[in-house]
């Protein structure tokens, strides 16, 4: 079985991918740092796969101790790095906190890389890259404009990072997928989004308010040029974006040659605030209370993927619909 390291492996993405390497015969070595995610998450993935899955605490910016993990464990055929903090907000009040977390892990990781001859690399990037475009529907080819945060600006430096090693690191094949809004949870409700403290975003915060956790969803605001007036974006089943890691990996290790290569990972369809709000209840026959609020700073009002690229050169497609994004979210907050 092919290894593959995956950093960031205890998280609501990494916890999925590990799933879907098992899925498809890779043997994944999950490493976290637990600084945003629970131990308990390894018995949920062991549970789906069958397999004992353990989860490595290493801290990415650690490179030496991750050196000596990596060469006790044998060879490593990818590396799949998620590992990093995701807070938009935070970043802003914070951004050294982001620039040493998110950069430093990527270069812990890129150096084992290189020290270890490992060839493949995929890189969990965000659509945050694209700044705010003029166009809503994005393709791969527009280049990276003002960042709205730190993270966003975490996000393009790792890419251009992968860009300019892609060059120098013998026969590297680096492959960045830009995230749109990922949301859901594994259909068995086994694993899932586990947000510390008030959830940021959208779904985490609605599942939580129909659970009566909350007192009610704000809308932050209605008076954006889009059809409803509430903003738009394009959000994907995590387990789908957890297979559009699979196919990367195996795009780079069968049909890349060195260089990196970029991959938008939506569905390609743009959804409302209200849109979400409304299937998450007539989805899950439930009912909360919602209230319309001011704008949140630094929203974009639209973005959604173009997600050809995707399609014609990974094969991968998503399949899931928004309606079972939103069951499997609610099974597993029914489930905590
Ligand atoms: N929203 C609300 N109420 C909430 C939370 C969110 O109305 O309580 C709205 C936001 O204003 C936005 C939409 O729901 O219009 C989605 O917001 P999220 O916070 O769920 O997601 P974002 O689109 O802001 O952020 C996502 C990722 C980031 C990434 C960013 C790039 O979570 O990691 O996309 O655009 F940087």
């Amino acid at each position: 079985m092919k290894k593959i390291l995956l950093s960031g492996g205890a998280g609501f993405i990494g916890s999925h991918i590990a799933v879907e390497l098992r899925n498809s015969g890779f043997e994944p070595i999950l490493i976290d740092n637990f600084s945003n995610s629970e131990r308990s998450v390894a018995q949920g993935i062991s549970k789906i796969t069958g397999f004992e899955e353990h989860i490595h605490e290493y801290d990415c910016r650690d490179s030496s101790g991750l050196l000596k993990l990596t060469q006790d464990i044998g060879q490593i055929e990818g590396i799949i790095h998620l590992a990093a903090f995701k807070a938009v907000g935070e970043s802003v009040a914070n951004p050294l906190k982001y620039y040493d977390n998110n950069i430093g892990s990527m270069v812990g990781v890129l150096r084992i890389a290189e020290e270890l001859n490992i060839k493949n690399v995929v890189f969990s990037s965000s659509c945050t890259v694209y700044g705010s475009p003029e166009s809503k529907e994005v393709k791969e080819d527009l280049p990276h404009l003002e960042a709205y945060s730190p993270y966003g600006v975490t996000k393009q430096v790792c890419e251009r990072m992968l860009e300019d090693l892609s060059q120098r690191i013998n026969r590297a094949k680096f492959v960045s997928l830009r995230y749109f809004n990922p949301i859901g949870a594994h259909p068995s409700g086994l694993i899932g989004e586990l947000p510390i403290g008030t959830p940021n975003n959208l779904v985490p915060y609605m599942t939580q308010t129909a659970a009566g956790l909350r007192d009610k969803l704000t809308v932050y605001g209605d008076n954006y040029e889009t059809p409803d007036g509430t903003c738009v974006r394009d959000y994907i089943h995590v387990s789908d974006l957890a297979l559009a890691h699979v196919s990367a990996l195996d795009f780079a290790m069968k049909k890349m040659d060195s260089h990196h290569e970029v991959f938008n990972i939506g569905t390609g369809k743009g959804q409302s605030v209200m849109d979400i709000i409304t299937t998450f209840k007539e989805t899950n026959s439930l009912d909360f209370p919602v209230e319309i609020g001011e704008r949140r700073p630094g929203d974009v009002p639209s973005i959604y993927a173009n997600v050809d690229k995707a399609n014609s050169q990974l094969g991968w497609k998503a399949k899931y619909s928004l309606k079972d994004a939103l069951e499997h979210a609610w099974k597993w907050q029914t489930s905590l």
